[in-house]
């Protein structure tokens, strides 16, 4: 939308070749920039938005870019596609042309690296690169770009500090660092919580005999995990009050299960309808054996916080909730 005028504006067009046609003075707009990449949003694989700092001789001004793959001359460099193909405190070129109708950005012709710029340097040592330099080297540009944009700092990096599993990569653009004691405790939490998480995991994987790699098949692992919540949490605390609730439970293998193997009265709360609703045909004469018309109650709704933060759910016409 034209925020000033509320007017939708048309999609941007599917050439260059097109945008001459829609807009033929495009090309008496057209400017060269040269600046460092304080930002940018790659929105998928033929659209990415770049703030650029750009130094002239009154003073340094932040630019808007859209490169927007129909538009780029792609002969040279093509459009970034990952967010590493642009990374924070990188020199460009770009050419540029400016088409309001279409985007508020200045709309990218051609781009390059700058001839005499480039991504900061890691040294690399005997042992190859030095994965705390980089790391240190990256969040000292990061946060020079955002102290130049005027945010309020770049947000943790959630391997780094142990709130997720794994590590993180050299191309971790996240911070390294904690900001304030209670943010280093808050992690220290979340570390914990995950690591006992994987204790249980374990525990549970050794007492089902199967290795984290062994997962049963889909149909299985309902079963599975039916028995598991029968055997923790007993038959009649599952089927108290309206029964179990299955959230995003897909196409309602587990409530399935616990409904027609274990009696346990179920409610499916799942958007998507499979089949039409309707159940598959081994399903259909298993009820039948068992003389039931219905094996739990499906609600096609999607389940999601209201805005007093509590749970709710909402049908796709945003209608009745709980
Ligand atoms: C991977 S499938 C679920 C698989 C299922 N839990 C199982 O193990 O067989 C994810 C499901 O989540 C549902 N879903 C996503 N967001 C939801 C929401 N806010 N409320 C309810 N269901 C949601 C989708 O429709 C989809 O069927």
């Amino acid at each position: 939308m034209d925020a000033e005028h509320g007017l939708a504006r048309p999609a941007i067009p599917s050439s260059f070749e097109a945008l001459l046609e829609a807009e033929p003075q495009v090309l008496e707009s057209k400017r060269v920039f040269q600046g460092e990449v304080l930002s940018r949003r790659v929105k998928s694989k033929h659209l990415t938005f770049c703030t650029l700092q750009v130094q002239s001789d009154e003073q340094d001004e932040h630019v808007a870019l859209c490169f927007a793959a129909a538009l780029v001359d792609e002969s040279q460099v093509p459009s970034p596609t990952r967010r590493n193909d642009l990374p924070v405190g990188l020199q460009i070129e770009v050419e540029v042309v400016r088409a309001p109708r279409f985007r508020p950005e200045f709309l990218v012709r051609r781009w390059r690296r700058a001839p005499d710029g480039g991504s900061p340097v890691v040294e690399t040592g005997a042992h190859g690169v030095s994965m705390a330099r980089c790391l240190a080297l990256k969040d000292q540009v990061n946060r020079r770009a955002k102290a130049l944009l005027g945010g309020d700092g770049l947000a943790l990096c959630k391997r780094w500090s142990g709130c997720a599993a794994g590590s993180c990569s050299e191309a971790c653009e996240f911070r390294h660092y904690f900001q304030s004691a209670e943010e280093e405790t808050k992690a220290r939490h979340a570390r914990c919580a995950r690591e006992r998480s994987q204790r249980l995991q374990a525990q549970e994987q050794e007492e089902y005999g199967e290795g984290p790699h062994e997962k049963v098949d889909k149909a299985r692992r309902a079963a599975r995990f039916a028995a598991w919540l029968v055997k923790t949490y007993g038959r009649e605390v599952l089927s108290s009050g309206r029964g179990v609730l299955d959230v995003a439970g897909g196409q309602g293998d587990l409530s399935w299960q616990l409904s027609v193997e274990y009696g346990i009265p179920c409610t499916l709360i799942d958007p998507m309808v499979r089949r039409g609703g309707e159940l598959k045909s081994w399903q259909r004469r298993a009820l039948r054996k068992r003389g039931r018309e219905q094996a739990f109650e499906h609600l096609p709704v999607t389940f999601e916080l209201n805005t007093s933060s509590r749970w709710t759910w909402r049908t796709r016409r945003d209608g009745a909730g709980m």
